[in-house]
């Protein structure tokens, strides 16, 4: 008995179907689903277990109706269900070839030592094929090289341009890619302004003043710094609160790390700058730009001391 697809073709078959289907809509992150989620495998292995079960049954159910069958049935069965694909309806439309017992009718005299030449016409299949090409390309010619419609190069563009727009999307949402080590100093005036904004909106006036000038925390626009000045120190003490005065809390978790650049740029924008009230200097004069990390270890390993 032949079927048209056998067992061991449908089942795997239907089978990775099932499982591709399964990694598909199923959500797991880096690990395929199977995986990370037990309950799939138990499902999957479940599923294949059913899916041969059933196939044994189908078959058995089949072999015992076959012996129940007369020989005439018997004989009409095995001639209905001898039937390959390349007999198919669809496979004698798609090629038009002839059978064996009417070749004659396409022969031609041709004869090379025996090897004799049929006259077939082309197969159907490759003729649609042909003339899909043709339409294809009298389309492709009226839209692209009569009416114009676009060029590569601007197909390029706009593959760019939805490029860009993706990435500038992913980079809202991206985590921060700023932090001490590669902090540098922003001076153009709207990283300024928005510093000034951060500034303002997380009430750093309360202790630094309006103008920077200093109150319960030291002045942020003299010369001297406690705990070091420039873009990088100030972004670190911002970051991680001061080490000397728990006052001075870490904004971390508060402000987000390209916010504190702008925050630190606005501050050491204002450097120099001589408010009124400002508060006495505080700590040493800052000449240098970087503070070195022994230096930083001193001065915690200094304020451990000290309390
Ligand atoms: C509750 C009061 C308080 C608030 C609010 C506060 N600070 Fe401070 N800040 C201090 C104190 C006190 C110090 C001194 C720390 C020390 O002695 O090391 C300080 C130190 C600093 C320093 C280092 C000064 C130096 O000389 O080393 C900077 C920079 C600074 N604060 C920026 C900010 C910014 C920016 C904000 C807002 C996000 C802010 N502070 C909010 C109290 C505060």
């Amino acid at each position: 008995m032949k079927k048209l697809i056998p067992s061991y073709v449908r089942v795997p078959v239907i089978f990775a179907a099932v499982f591709a289907a399964m990694e598909y809509f199923i959500d797991s992150g880096e690990k395929p689903a199977f995986i990370e989620y037990p309950m799939v495998s138990l499902f999957l292995g479940v599923f294949l277990f059913l899916l041969i079960a059933i196939e044994i049954v189908v078959s058995a159910v089949d072999k015992i109706t076959f012996h129940l069958l007369t020989d005439e049935q018997k004989k009409q069965l095995e001639e209905a269900q001898s039937f390959s694909f390349a007999d198919s309806k669809l496979m004698k439309m798609l090629t038009r070839s002839k059978d064996i017992e009417e070749e004659a009718d396409v022969m031609l005299d041709h004869d090379y030592d025996g090897i004799k030449e049929l006259d077939n016409v082309l197969p159907p299949w490759w003729v649609y094929l042909f003339y899909g090409c043709i339409i294809f390309a009298v389309v492709y010619l009226v839209r692209f090289h009569v009416i114009g419609d676009y060029t590569q190069a601007e197909e390029y563009e706009k593959e760019v341009a939805l490029a860009e727009e993706a990435h500038a999307k992913y980079l809202l949402t991206a985590p921060d890619l700023v932090n001490v080590d590669n902090v540098e100093l922003l001076t153009d005036a709207a990283s300024i302004a928005e510093g000034k904004k951060v500034y303002e909106a997380n009430n750093c006036i309360s202790c630094h003043g309006q103008n920077l000038e200093g109150g319960i925390g030291p002045n942020l626009v003299d010369a001297n710094w406690i705990n070091g000045g420039g873009v990088k120190n100030i972004f670190r003490l911002v970051s991680e609160g001061s080490t000397n005065n728990p006052v001075m809390a870490p904004w971390k978790d508060v402000i987000k790390p390209s916010d504190i650049q702008k925050l630190s740029s606005y501050i050491v924008s204002l450097g120099g700058t001589n408010p009124a009230n400002a508060k006495d200097p505080e700590g040493e004069i800052w000449v240098d730009e970087v503070v070195t990390e022994t230096e930083t270890a001193t001065t915690i390993s200094d304020s451990t001391k000290v309390e």
